[in-house]
């Protein structure tokens, strides 16, 4: 029989004849019950048969976190009989125009570890949702390779208060929890006073917080958990973050303090398994998860909105999601009022705010004689960077104060005349080089940031032709009339309208 005459045609006999993969993956995934642990510390145990053997769980008693911290050192040891088993990955920058890194997680490694003038050996596994650590250490005196090194002992004992011991710290969760000193630092320079805001927006939120630490037994009276969510959004760089800096800063001044809590990333739901575990033992205390729609994700979504209103109790735990995108959101986070009840707009900034926002940074110049800032040019500094962030504005000053320090021509008049420059203010060295940064920024904003007065006319919507309307590209945008409605306004990503909210 010709081989086109088989009802199947063999494409390659070539293979060999050992296993073949789908029989590995078959075995591996189909035994009765696997208890990782019993097998490892059994072999362990084999393998050292002089040493003690102790499984610590990593999540409140982290090794390497620990080590990162300076307070021990841990070598890591490849070898042909412990290799290191790792997954390397890109982890994108949730920053537009920052650059990511390579990020690698280990499932398994050895280390050579040292605490204290003490020696141990450790090895690090993750399987599934556990991430297991094994000490190995001699025994001491009257110990036996059975019983609990008392050595060991000691080094749980030590991470374990240093991890929840919150001595000027702010608490960090990137694939673990890290206590960060420089966070911490930052977050004390942080200040409401900085935060430009509308007044009654402004009012809510440094005291909403307060509130709900004092009222506790409020909460107990009316037999409702003490939890509240509440999600800041709006376009990048108006102040969501800096608002939670100065936030954590009231809190802390507070006695006794409320420590927080700073979830970077977690998109693995072990992540929001450890996340919530340290959360609810450092309660009273601010879980912040920032940029949640990178943390809650369409395979943890289930898993996370069990930790956050399951059986488990989250007394305590005021919680402040951020998102540049709520309509991008799951509506499990933004449409269920149990879980974030409250959701604050930061949108760009009106023209009023940014006069003061120029003006903020004219009474930060004033030390420096070498700069000329008078206020008279805050209203035109401001007229020229409608549909300008906080934080573009914020780059606009930068950048001009670094062309002025580095003695560079502010830019040539001419180009003003064009731009229809105002021959007064291009007296100021100041005002002509700030200038020309907006017209580079702006020219940086290119398709990202249409401004949106240019898109209505040309569409022909927006026929109450605001005056300072926010850029976008698609998705949700946010902005705010002169007169200082806010507005949300959402476009499908050709550009197409689909609706707005005042
Ligand atoms: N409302 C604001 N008032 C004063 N400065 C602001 C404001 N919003 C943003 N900025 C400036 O822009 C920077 C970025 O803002 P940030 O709070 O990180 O924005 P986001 O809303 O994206 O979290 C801040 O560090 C601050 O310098
Ligand atoms: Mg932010």
């Amino acid at each position: 029989m010709s081989a086109s005459a088989e009802p199947f045609t063999i494409v390659s006999e070539s293979g060999h004849s050992g296993p073949q993969l789908f029989e590995k993956f078959h075995d591996s995934t189909s035994a009765k019950i696997a208890d990782i642990d019993v097998q490892l510390v059994t072999s362990l145990r084999a393998q050292y048969p002089d040493l003690i053997v102790t499984t610590i769980p990593t999540t409140n008693v982290n090794l390497l976190q620990f080590a990162a911290a300076g307070y021990a050192t841990a070598e890591l040891e490849v070898t042909e009989d412990d290799p290191i088993i790792r997954w390397r990955g890109f982890v994108p920058s949730v920053h537009r125009g920052r650059e990511g890194s390579l990020g690698e997680n280990r499932f398994f490694s050895k280390y050579r570890y040292t605490w204290n003038n003490e020696k141990f050996i450790m090895y690090c596994v993750i399987v599934g949702y556990n991430q297991l650590q094994y000490v190995l250490k001699e025994p001491r005196d009257g110990e036996s390779t059975l019983s609990n090194s008392v050595v060991t002992d000691a080094l749980i004992a030590t991470i374990g208060k240093w991890m929840v011991s919150d001595e000027d710290v702010i608490f960090v969760f990137d694939n673990f929890w890290t206590a960060s000193k420089e966070l911490w630092k930052q977050v004390q320079k942080a200040n409401w006073d900085d935060v430009i805001l509308d007044p009654s927006m402004k009012k809510a939120l440094t005291s909403v917080s307060g509130k709900f630490f004092d009222s506790e037994d409020v909460y107990k009276e009316y037999g409702v958990p003490w939890k509240r969510g509440l999600i800041f959004h709006g376009p990048v760089g108006n102040g969501k973050t800096i608002s939670i800096k100065a936030l954590m800063h009231t809190l802390y001044q507070r006695s006794p303090k409320i420590p927080s809590l700073y979830v970077k990333s977690a998109p693995y739901t072990y992540h929001i398994r450890a996340v919530f575990e340290f959360a609810r033992r450092m309660t009273p205390c601010l879980l912040i998860l920032e940029d949640i729609e990178t943390i809650v994700t369409p395979a943890n979504r289930s898993y996370f909105f069990n930790e956050v209103d399951g059986l488990e109790n989250n007394d305590g735990m005021l919680t402040i999601a951020t998102t540049n995108y709520l309509d991008r959101l799951d509506p499990g986070l933004s449409k269920r009022p149990s879980r974030f009840d409250r959701k604050y707009l930061f949108p760009l900034p009106s023209f009023e705010e940014r006069v003061l926002y120029c003006d903020y940074w004219r009474r930060k110049l004033q030390k420096k004689p070498s700069i000329e800032f008078p206020k008279v040019l805050c209203r035109p500094m401001a007229k020229i960077t409608d549909d300008f962030s906080f934080a573009y504005l914020q780059e606009a000053f930068v950048a001009t104060l670094l062309v002025l320090a580095r003695g560079e021509e502010p830019g040539s008049h001419e180009e003003y005349a064009e731009d229809g420059g105002d021959g007064d203010l291009e007296s100021y060295e100041l005002y002509r080089a700030f200038r020309a940064q907006v017209k580079l920024l702006r020219e940086d904003m290119g398709s990202s940031g249409v401004p949106m007065h240019a898109w209505c006319k040309a569409s022909n919507v927006c026929r109450v032709g605001w005056p300072a309307c926010g850029g976008f590209t698609g998705g949700a945008s946010s902005f705010r009339t002169t007169d200082g409605d806010a507005v949300h306004f959402k476009a499908n990503h050709t550009g197409a309208f689909e609706s707005w909210i005042i």
